[in-house]
């Protein structure tokens, strides 16, 4: 189950990182399946005003339907899927304790409950960029866009928190022009799924 996510503040540049993996992966005839959250509730989820924990409750839900609906069954075709998913648990983990100012601990357990246990990311690839490089760069209007350099600030500070005591991290300098930061996270991903293939042998 290689369920490979992508992570970093709005305007790190991963959506077009994970577009170019996976026409990579396309060309190496490697099964692969692309998909991004949120899923299901994007609509509810940024339209309207509410409360910190309801958000929450609709981040959870939105990643529980994800989970059901498309992970499970890509991979219940074909296990050796390798699942490139754009935003995942460690989303809620950076911009929901900023929301909610619950703990990182409790936010974790609470991924763990919503992911049934079972579906965390087998690796993870944070792209860490300039906070005014990446402020430059978001021209999308979702509701979190145009925040100040506080809050890029400590939706950096809550990933690299998230990420303090994790081995399946690894940090891509996103500053990077956009072609070395795809290579940088194919030369892991390779090495990745070569170790993993071996391992299933
Ligand atoms: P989106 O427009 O998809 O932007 P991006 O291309 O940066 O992913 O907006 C997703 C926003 O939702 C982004 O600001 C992060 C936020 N988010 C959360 O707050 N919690 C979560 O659990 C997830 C998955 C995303």
């Amino acid at each position: 189950m290689p369920l490979i996510t992508f992570e970093g503040i709005d305007g790190c540049g991963k959506s077009t990182a994970v577009k170019r993996i996976a026409d990579i992966l396309e060309s190496m005839y490697v099964p692969y399946y692309v998909t991004t959250e949120p899923y299901k509730y994007r609509d509810l989820i940024f339209s309207g005003s509410k409360a910190p924990l309801e958000e929450l409750a609709l981040w959870l839900a939105d990643r529980n339907a994800h989970i059901n609906e498309v992970i499970k069954p890509v991979l219940a075709k074909n296990p050796y899927t390798v699942i490139l998913c754009d935003r995942y648990t460690d989303s809620t983990c950076a911009y929901q304790t900023t929301s909610t100012g619950l703990s990182l601990e409790y936010l974790k357990n609470l991924n763990y409950l919503f992911v049934e246990g079972k579906y965390l990311p087998t690796r993870t690839y944070f792209l860490k960029v300039d906070i005014k490089t990446a402020m430059k760069r978001v021209t999308k209007s979702n509701k979190y866009d145009n925040q100040s350099y506080a809050w890029y600030y400590n939706i950096e500070t809550n990933y690299l928190n998230t990420f303090a005591d994790r081995s399946d991290v690894v940090q891509i300098d996103a500053n990077q022009s956009i072609d070395d930061v795809v290579r940088d996270i194919f030369t892991d991903l390779q090495r990745y799924l070569h170790n993993v293939s071996n391992h299933a042998k």
